[in-house]
């Protein structure tokens, strides 16, 4: 995995939440706000933004990219799945936004290694 797939895993990640969001609109009912902001800025804009950092870093390993993205997408779409299910008073909610959050939380524990390690200086 490296800077493409961040990239196009965002963009998805905000067309999804785009049409969420025009859906809440349309029908006037906004209780899945937190689920729309959620996939736009945890999934869009932070895997965007990820993406856009590796493409100037091609020196950082692709392992360390590699766990960062994974890590970054099952937290997040699992995450994502947790907070439509607390929205929605889902009885299994409690897990899955947990393990969402520690995973999304490991993946920009990851993300801060790879900014702040000196990569190719060892
Ligand atoms: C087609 C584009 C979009 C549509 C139709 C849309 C629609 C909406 C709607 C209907 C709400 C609920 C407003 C309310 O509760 O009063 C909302 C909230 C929100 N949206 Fe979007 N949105 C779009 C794009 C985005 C993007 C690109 C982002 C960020 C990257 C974003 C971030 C947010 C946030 C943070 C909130 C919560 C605001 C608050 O509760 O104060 N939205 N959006």
């Amino acid at each position: 995995m490296g800077a493409t797939a961040f990239q196009r895993t965002g963009v998805v990640f905000l067309l999804v939440g785009l049409c969420l969001g025009m859906r809440m609109g349309m029908t006037e009912d906004f209780s899945l706000t937190p689920v729309h902001t959620h996939l736009n800025l945890a999934g869009g804009v932070l895997m965007f933004v990820a993406g856009l950092f590796y493409a100037q870093r091609p020196e950082i390993p692709r392992w360390a990219v590699t766990l960062h993205y994974w890590l970054h997408l099952v937290g997040g779409l699992l995450l994502v799945a947790g907070i439509y299910g607390a929205v929605t008073h889902a009885p299994w909610y409690g897990p899955v936004v947990g393990i969402g959050a520690v995973g999304v939380l490991l993946a920009m524990l990851v993300f801060a290694w790879n900014v702040f390690r000196k990569h190719g200086a060892m």
